[in-house]
């Protein structure tokens, strides 16, 4: 395998990811943390198997991530750099510009709707392949400016050869549906509730529930520009209500959600 180092990219609990140039083009390496235990090392190769065969069975579909290249001996894939911002980094440069202004805010919220409705259509459009995402968060949709879905890393396919991804994390569980925690099934809609959470942490810019589930604020959204904009905060309030009902019979489909979003006009 002969790639030249660029650039560390990210360095996450489980993962160094190392923006790499490989066959002539801006690849990502993503490999197990060197630094990390046994245990973290075990569990950083189930998820980069899981993520490399889910990957192979989404070649060539749009608004996914690309795997280039796996299985060259180390335990690592080679995946295709998605020049962008993550919806988290989005978040953390607009929403205080929002805050400020009327006319960014309606900006703001709409490219939210549509970027997160956008995520809802892609993955749905990859339900006959996999049951689940089953990691939707900010950090893991990128926009450069389409959306592009990474980190397949806990995601769950209809085989069921993978058995169940790791228990996440504290930090990621309050984007996990009830199910997931419970070790329950998971289905499409498992992605509503997560895409229910990262749309409210996108326009709030705080998580909506704490990590035992119990809600962290008062669930209606009330920055400044939706004390000017009441009926639209109720209606993508209650939205948000449907989608992360506790049960996933509850919900709306993936598509239903998209639906949902883009028929709200601001
Ligand atoms: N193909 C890519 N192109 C550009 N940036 C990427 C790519 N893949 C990952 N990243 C960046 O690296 C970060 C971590 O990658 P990834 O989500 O795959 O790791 P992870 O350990 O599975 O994440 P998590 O913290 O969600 O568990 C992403 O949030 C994103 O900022
Ligand atoms: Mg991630």
């Amino acid at each position: 395998m002969i790639y030249q180092i660029d650039r560390p990219l990210a360095q996450t609990e489980l993962f160094s990811l190392t923006v790499i140039n490989y066959n002539g083009k801006k690849s990502v390496l993503k490999e197990p943390r060197s630094d990390k235990g046994p245990e973290e090392y075990r569990l950083a190769c189930k998820s980069l198997t899981r993520e490399e065969n889910h990957l192979k069975l989404l070649r060539g579909n749009q608004g996914v991530v690309q795997l280039l290249e796996s299985s060259f001996g180390d335990p690592a894939i080679i995946i295709n750099y998605v020049q962008g911002l993550t919806l988290a980094e989005f978040i953390r440069e607009g929403r205080e510009k929002y805050l400020q202004n009327m006319l960014l805010g309606e900006q703001y919220v709409h490219h939210v709707l549509e970027k997160v409705t956008d995520a809802a259509r892609i993955q749905s459009s990859l339900s006959q392949i996999l049951l689940a995402h089953a990691d939707f968060s900010p950090s893991n949709i990128i926009l450069n400016p389409q959306v592009t879905l990474i980190d397949y890393g806990s995601s769950v396919g209809r085989s069921g050869k993978f058995g169940f991804p790791t228990t996440p994390s504290p930090k990621k569980s309050i984007y996990c549906a009830p199910e997931q925690i419970l070790h329950t099934d998971v289905n499409e809609t498992t992605d509503t509730y997560s895409l229910a959470m990262t749309l409210w942490e996108s326009l709030e810019g705080l998580p909506l529930r704490n990590t035992d589930h119990s809600f962290a604020q008062e669930n209606e959204l009330k920055t400044a520009f939706f004390s000017h904009h009441p009926y639209l905060a109720r209606e993508i309030t209650t939205l948000i209500r449907q989608a992360a009902a506790p049960s996933s019979f509850d919900r709306p489909k993936l598509e239903e959600f998209a639906d949902a979003l883009s028929a709200i006009k601001i």
